[in-house]
């Protein structure tokens, strides 16, 4: 997720921009960049690091002219450094354009233009828009971004401008773009925030509109030259609403934009048609006979749903550990070690310590990674990031199906790379994975939060909770409880359901909330024979179930509806219900949900 900006008036534009890139800085701070047009040239200043690195250079020496983009970036292709900061220009400077998403198809699109001539500067999958303009342009600005973006793969919000025309010109698809409509002068920016300093009149663009802004106002067609209309609409949020996105907070803002965060972890990594998955990462897949996988907390979570996949798909021994165990029990490590790390910081000490740990024993390391150029990626042999934007929210949500998505991505990569999966198996799973972006958007329907809200504040002021799972949901138990324990500060604690016998059992009674995983799984009936033993005892019994499954409702106190789900992908899905069931218990309990006490977002000391 990076943070757009766009301007054209009679205000200065760098003002706008500087204060509108500031409102988005919760969007990406790799690097921060902008471009005015005075009418004569268009000017590009781009710093990496935080936005007041750029803001005091423009202090000190100020860019003129009332045409403008800007961008802060979260950066996905390249690192966060000055040459691959955007704007990015032609190589005459007449043309600039910001970028916000994934060209899934820029490499190829790359030679092509390089063996036309065009030399690059940068390594991001951006630049490529702007050559590709460059090539289609014949005088009209609009013409040559339609016909650049015709050939075009992936997931977008672009705003261009041109030294010869006093326009901005604008596309979305995937990546959000909104324009704010002022008296004589109009906006753009990727979020609300940038713009409710100016206006509070904003039309938001949909996917495949494109947006022509000038001094007279704007005109909105689709991707094939036909006008289209949107409504202007008048946003009464303040600014603080705006951040969050008009959610309550951001970690609620960060449920719901898990449909989005999928799309930006799997896109360009599917092929449907082969059933091959394609990462990106210089790892040979036959270099190593065992991997350990180290993490901590909810992170640690997603590597024991990749243990399980791995295991199951690609057959190679897995051992999962949390990173501060990890460090001091002096591992078995070797050259046929595979060693992944997970984090959503990428800053973590345990796991960095932890990664320190594996290389000195000659393993081959790889990240499960979202912030790019984070501590932990500079010391690893490779990165699979999981492109989920900033997470704020200390309470990790979209951060984590991210990481398992990226882990049903790896595992898949493995088995067909390592002959333990055929053709036929990969490309069912794909399709699997291909579906959770729209299955996670079922999971968040109204009447399915409704109930879960409803089955929280039934429960929210039980003294304990235990949380049962099988399988490669048995996961998915143990981060609902570390969901709902470090958000509610209730006692939760997890296990595989089979291992209740084994002691937890002692636990149940007519006060204790028992949520059971019981999704489609081979494992279902022996799940079911679990709770049996729950309402035996009286406990309490939330099932989690899916959509269709009317059978085993019975054996429940209160059942919460999933999407029905690939049993290997279903840790995605089920994981929303498990979110918003901590997320509507803690604040039945007026808990402060961004900020729980005694956490941080990144636990960087010992
Ligand atoms: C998750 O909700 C917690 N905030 C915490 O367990 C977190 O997952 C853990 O500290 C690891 O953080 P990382 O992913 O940034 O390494």
């Amino acid at each position: 997720m990076c943070g757009i900006v766009g301007y054209i008036g009679t205000r200065q534009a760098q003002d706008v921009l500087i204060s509108g890139l500031a409102k988005l800085e919760y969007r990406g701070y790799d690097s921060a960049g902008v471009a005015v047009g005075d009418g004569a040239c268009i000017a590009v200043r781009k710093k990496a690091g935080k936005l007041a690195n750029l803001s005091g250079e423009l202090e000190r020496s100020p860019l003129a002219g009332t045409l403008g983009i800007g961008h802060t970036r979260w950066a996905t292709h390249g690192l966060p450094n000055d040459t691959n900061a955007h704007p990015h220009a032609t190589e005459d400077g007449k043309i600039v354009i910001i970028h916000n998403g994934i060209i899934e198809n820029y490499l190829s699109l790359k030679e092509g233009l390089m063996a036309r001539g065009h030399t690059f500067k940068s390594e991001t999958d951006s630049e490529v828009l702007a050559h590709l303009i460059e090539e289609a342009y014949q005088g009209d600005l609009y013409e040559a971004v339609r016909a650049a973006l015709g050939q075009v793969r992936g997931a977008y919000g672009i705003v261009v401008t041109h030294v010869d025309h006093r326009e901005i010109v604008a596309a979305r698809t995937v990546s959000p773009l909104v324009m704010g409509v002022g008296e004589g002068e109009m906006f753009l920016a990727s979020d609300v925030p940038a713009l409710l300093p100016y206006t509070r009149k904003m039309v938001f663009l949909h996917d495949g509109d494109m947006a022509v802004l000038n001094d007279d106002g704007y005109r909105l067609t689709d991707l094939a030259g036909n006008p289209v209309e949107r409504p202007v609409d008048l946003i009464e949020w303040d600014a603080e609403a705006a951040e969050k996105g008009g959610f309550d907070t951001y970690m609620l803002k960060e449920i719901y934009e898990q449909p989005q965060a999928l799309t930006n972890t799997l896109i360009g990594r599917l092929h449907d048609d082969t059933g091959e998955v394609n990462l990106d990462i210089n790892l040979n897949p036959q270099s190593f006979k065992r991997i350990s996988i180290i993490a901590c907390g909810t992170a640690y979570y997603a590597g024991l749903v990749g243990e399980y996949l791995i295991e199951q798909l690609a057959r190679v021994p897995v051992e999962v550990d949390v990173a501060s165990e990890y460090r001091y029990r002096n591992p078995l490590v070797s050259e046929n070690t595979l060693a992944i790390v997970v984090s959503q910081s990428g800053e973590t000490i345990d796991t960095l310590e932890a990664l320190r740990e594996a290389k000195k024993g000659g393993a081959k390391t790889l990240g499960v990674i979202n912030a790019k150029g984070s501590s932990m990626t500079r010391e690893l042999d490779d990165t699979l990031y999981i492109h989920a934007g900033p997470e704020i929210g200390v309470a990790s949500t979209k951060a984590y199906t991210s990481m398992v998505s990226a882990f049903v991505m790896l595992a898949l990569w493995l088995g067909r790379a390592r002959g333990t999966l055929s053709e036929m198996e990969a490309k069912d799973l794909l399709h699997a994975a291909r579906e959770l972006p729209r299955l996670v958007e079922e999971a968040l329907a109204p009447e399915r939060v409704e109930q879960i809200r409803r089955v929280a504040e039934k429960y929210a002021h039980a003294r304990d909770y235990l949380f049962l799972g099988r399988g490669v949901n048995a996961p998915t138990a143990y981060e609902g409880a570390l969901k709902l324990k470090e958000i509610s500060y209730i006692h939760a604690e997890a296990y595989a359901a089979g291992e209740m016998k084994h002691g937890p059992i002692a636990l149940i009674d007519a006060q204790l909330p028992v949520v059971v995983v019981a999704t489609e799984s081979r494992l279902l009936e022996k799940t079911i024979s679990n709770v049996q033993e729950v309402r035996a005892r009286s406990g309490k019994v939330i099932l989690l179930l899916s959509d269709g499954d009317s059978e085993n409702a019975r054996h429940a106190d209160d059942v919460l509806y999933v999407p029905r789900a690939h049993e290997m992908v279903s840790p995605v899905v089920n994981a929303v219900a498990m979110q918003l069931l901590a997320y509507f218990t803690a604040t039945a309990l007026g808990k402060d949900v961004d900020k729980p006490r005694n956490l941080a977002k990144s636990v960087t000391v010992e």
